[in-house]
């Protein structure tokens, strides 16, 4: 797999002498979904982000925050995260050589993404705090210049992840009708926002699907009370003549059980808020819709195993099977 960095080389804030450091990411499916397209009357496609390397849109931006962060010389690099900057970071942070802190809301962390960033040698610390609160002691730290902040506020973390904007026009020629995304801290709606100005091919409509109950949603990833890039999201929106969505649980549950059960799509709970922002929203037929899906459901298996129906026991017989098989 060919480095995002030396994909769009030229579109990013690299030179010859930035050390890339990859785990092979970008350049993910971009799957029609053909009964979503008949439910919807349009034609539908989903940016599969859970087929990055550490199963999230993050790789995107760490490939770049990491590479330039070990160009300049740093040792350690800090963020916050509802868990998936976090396994990102550490996986990069591993990868340059370089070390990893990561703070983390305690208690609201889905397991696999803990047991992700921990098994990546990151130093794991729970916050006893939100999301928010985590997010500016790291801000704070690094301030004192020990460590460089890999969250969205690096700029570096947003050129990287415009470039899934890049690989939607490279496949389709042109810019979707609407583009439907999960909106947490905002810092990917921008992204994508940005990547779609600069790709010269036309700009979607912008749907960013949000929880309505923001600090307790069992969408976990986006438990955010406080979007850092609120201001530039509402500015993105309003210039794309798009809309912000505000969804409950169970909107967003609906949704990521849609994308597995008729798509075979197994997202985390978080990553199907963008179909949730779709189905409710009113759409003209026949447009062309990207869905972007953000992270992989194998992330959130507490949520998954709790909403599905149990595996039921049998004995290795042929005629109790058959009959267990429904
Ligand atoms: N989807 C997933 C799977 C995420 O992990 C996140 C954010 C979002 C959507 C929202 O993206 O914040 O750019 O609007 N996760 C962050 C984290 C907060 O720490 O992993 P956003």
């Amino acid at each position: 797999m060919r480095p995002l960095i030396d994909r769009y080389r030229v579109r990013l804030p690299v030179s010859d002498s930035t050390p890339v450091v990859s785990l092979g990411e970008g350049s993910t499916p971009l799957l029609r979904a053909p009964r979503l397209s008949e439910r919807l009357g349009a034609d539908v496609y989903l940016k599969w982000e859970g087929a990055n390397p550490t199963g999230s849109f993050k790789d995107r931006g760490m490939t770049v925050a990491i590479s330039k962060a070990l160009e300049q010389g740093a040792r350690a690099v800090v963020c916050a995260s509802t868990g998936n900057t976090a396994a990102s970071a550490a996986a990069y942070a591993a990868r340059a050589g370089v070390a990893a802190l990561v703070l983390q809301p305690a208690g609201a962390v889905a397991s696999a993404k803990l047991a992700q960033a921990r098994a990546l040698g990151a130093r794991v610390l729970e916050v006893r705090g939100s999301f928010d609160e985590a997010l500016e002691a790291a801000r704070v730290l690094a301030d004192r210049g020990t460590h460089v902040l890999v969250n969205s506020l690096n700029p570096l973390r947003l050129e990287g992840q415009k470039t899934a904007a890049f690989e939607i026009l490279d496949e389709l020629g042109v810019a979707p009708d609407v583009l439907a995304l999960p909106y947490g801290g905002g810092g990917n709606l921008c992204a994508y926002a940005r990547g779609f100005e600069e790709g010269g091919a036309g700009r979607p409509r912008i749907l960013a699907g949000e929880a309505a109950q923001r600090s307790t949603t069992v969408a976990s990833a986006i438990r955010i009370a406080e979007p850092v890039h609120a201001r530039e999201v509402e500015e993105a929106i309003r210039a794309s003549n798009g809309a912000i969505v505000s969804l409950d649980d169970d909107a967003i549950l609906d949704a990521w059980r849609e994308l597995a059960l008729d798509e075979g799509v197994l997202c985390e709970p978080s990553s199907a808020a963008g179909l949730a922002a779709l189905t409710v929203s009113e759409l003209e037929p026949d447009m062309r819709i990207v869905c972007v899906v953000t992270g992989h459901g194998l992330k959130d298996p507490e949520t998954a195993a709790r909403l599905s129906p149990p595996p039921v026991s049998v004995d290795p017989d042929p005629d109790a099977i058959a009959e267990a098989a429904g």
